[in-house]
């Protein structure tokens, strides 16, 4: 299929891209470890794919992708595993994400990343948390070197408020929460966009609608 290749596709963000990009027209497969994850998508006409970013090796994986012609990585251990299991999602999982793409023959790379100043006025932030943020910036670096067309997304902290369709975007914009519908909508935005790449995009709620917003940012 042509279309888009969801990493993390029954997460909080990537089961809200899916359903936007079938009803906009793109193909979409979706990747979650348990095929009933997906199972509520299937009739918004995304496809469900069975994939663990720990079972699979790139080559596996890059054969799940075949076909698409662009990977959004929004997948992440969520805290659950401890450091191993960050390190394993988080980063080794999206350089195999990488090198399975390129073995795809697929240019396009989006990645759900973190914003930088994430929780820094919390008095103390444990170590678990600045562990997170080290493998997600290592995984940064990664893309931004991959040599394919990537952009990296960096939401403020996700809530589960209800999308108003605003937002505000940008190179560097303050810290703030933003809704994970209003992400979803943000990448589906980025994916109608083929023009935007090799960009950093900090993204919290805001006053701009979502499209406007990401067609600022085209150069
Ligand atoms: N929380 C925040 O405030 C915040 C802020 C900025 C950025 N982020 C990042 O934004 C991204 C999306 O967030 P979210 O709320 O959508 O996260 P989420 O709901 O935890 O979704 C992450 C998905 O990754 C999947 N996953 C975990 N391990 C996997 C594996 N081995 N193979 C395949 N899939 C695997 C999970 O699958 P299961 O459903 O099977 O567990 C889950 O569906 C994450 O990378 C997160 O780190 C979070």
């Amino acid at each position: 299929m042509t279309g888009v290749f969801i990493i993390g596709g029954a997460g909080g963000v990537g089961r809200r891209l899916g359903p936007i990009l079938a009803a906009g027209g793109k193909g979409v497969a979706a990747m979650a470890r348990r095929p009933e994850q997906l199972e509520p998508q299937r009739a918004s006409g995304v496809t469900p794919v069975t994939g663990d970013l720990l079972g699979l090796d790139a080559a596996g994986l890059s054969a799940l992708m075949t076909g698409c012609d662009t990977v959004v990585f929004s997948a992440g251990a969520g805290g659950k595993g401890g450091p191993e299991m960050t390190r394993a999602v988080d980063g080794d999982g999206l350089e195999k994400a990488v090198s399975a793409a390129k073995g795809a023959g697929i240019r396009r790379f989006l990645l759900v990343s973190v914003f930088p100043d994430a929780l820094r006025g919390q008095p103390a932030p444990n170590d678990r948390f600045e562990l997170y943020m080290q493998v997600k910036r290592k995984a940064d670096v990664h893309l931004a070197d991959s040599g394919l067309d990537w952009v990296i997304l960096r939401p403020g902290t996700l809530t589960d408020q209800p999308g108003t369709g605003k937002v505000r975007a940008g190179a560097a914009v303050p810290y703030g929460e933003v809704s994970r519908d209003n992400v979803a909508t943000v990448l589906a935005e980025i994916v109608a966009t083929p023009g935007l790449n090799r960009r950093i995009i900090e993204v919290t709620d805001g006053d701009t609608p979502a499209a406007q917003a990401v067609g600022a940012l085209v150069n």
